[in-house]
């Protein structure tokens, strides 16, 4: 708690990650700057995922792989649970027109979950690279609690940056966030061993932009 209230005074009283002021301009940013990888690469694993099945996208930002999950997926349920206002309306603006389809909108974090609600599938886009090591290890614990054996994750982010020009971004990248969402972290940490600890076993990866992005498919082992 005094941890908290330190760091949320050096933020000027900011929430962390707090992404109402540029979200009507991520997309445009993303795309400019990382040519299509960033989506591309969430949309990697859609196609293998079994249909019919609940699902939970968290930070999934304006919305952009609601339809691609729906199309590829068709999920029986698909949850999606955003911090910022400002990204779930113009996310349910995108399903404007769509009487029938299976998406709750949640504005909250992962502690607005009710404690019984399971998940076949967690699909986290650019989230976890949001957070310091303690903020993302607490946050997969409690999104673990939510998914049964058996169950996939789809995990999506930037990783440690190996060469110059993603170490210049990054750099960048960083300096942008702090400044514009308040960022809660200084760098990106190395998340499977987080999936292994806790029985979540690595199916298949792939890179996108040179190595800079990775996404996986997990699944939670008995
Ligand atoms: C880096 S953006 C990624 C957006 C989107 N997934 C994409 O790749 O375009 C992170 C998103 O996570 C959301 N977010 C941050 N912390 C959150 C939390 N604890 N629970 C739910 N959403 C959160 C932010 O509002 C933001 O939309």
């Amino acid at each position: 708690m005094a941890y908290f209230s330190f760091r949320a005074c050096c933020g000027f009283m900011r929430r962390f990650n707090d992404y109402n002021l540029i979200a009507p301009i991520y997309d445009l940013l993303g795309k400019l700057v990382y040519r299509g990888a960033l989506h591309q690469s969430q949309l990697h694993f859609l196609s293998e995922l079994p249909k019919g099945k609940s699902i939970l996208i968290i930070g999934g930002g304006t919305g952009r792989i609601i339809q691609p999950v729906l199309e590829l997926a068709q999920p029986s349920a698909l949850y999606y649970l955003e911090m910022s206002g400002k990204m779930i309306a113009l996310s349910q603006n995108r399903l404007k027109g769509l009487s029938d389809h299976p998406v709750q909108f949640i504005h909250g974090t992962q502690d607005s979950l009710a404690p019984n609600l399971k998940f076949d599938v967690v699909i986290t886009p650019f989230f976890f690279d949001q957070f310091t090591y303690f903020r993302l290890a607490k946050i997969f614990l409690q999104l673990n609690q939510h998914c049964e054996p058996g169950s996939y994750w789809v995990w999506s982010d930037f990783v440690t940056p190996k060469k110059a020009y993603h170490r210049f971004l990054m750099k960048l990248m960083i300096w942008f966030f702090k400044a514009s969402t308040n960022l809660d972290t200084d760098q990106v940490y190395d998340i499977y061993p987080v999936f292994e600890l806790r029985n979540w076993k690595c199916l298949r990866k792939a890179p996108y932009f040179d190595g800079f992005i990775e996404t996986a498919l997990f699944q939670k082992q008995s």
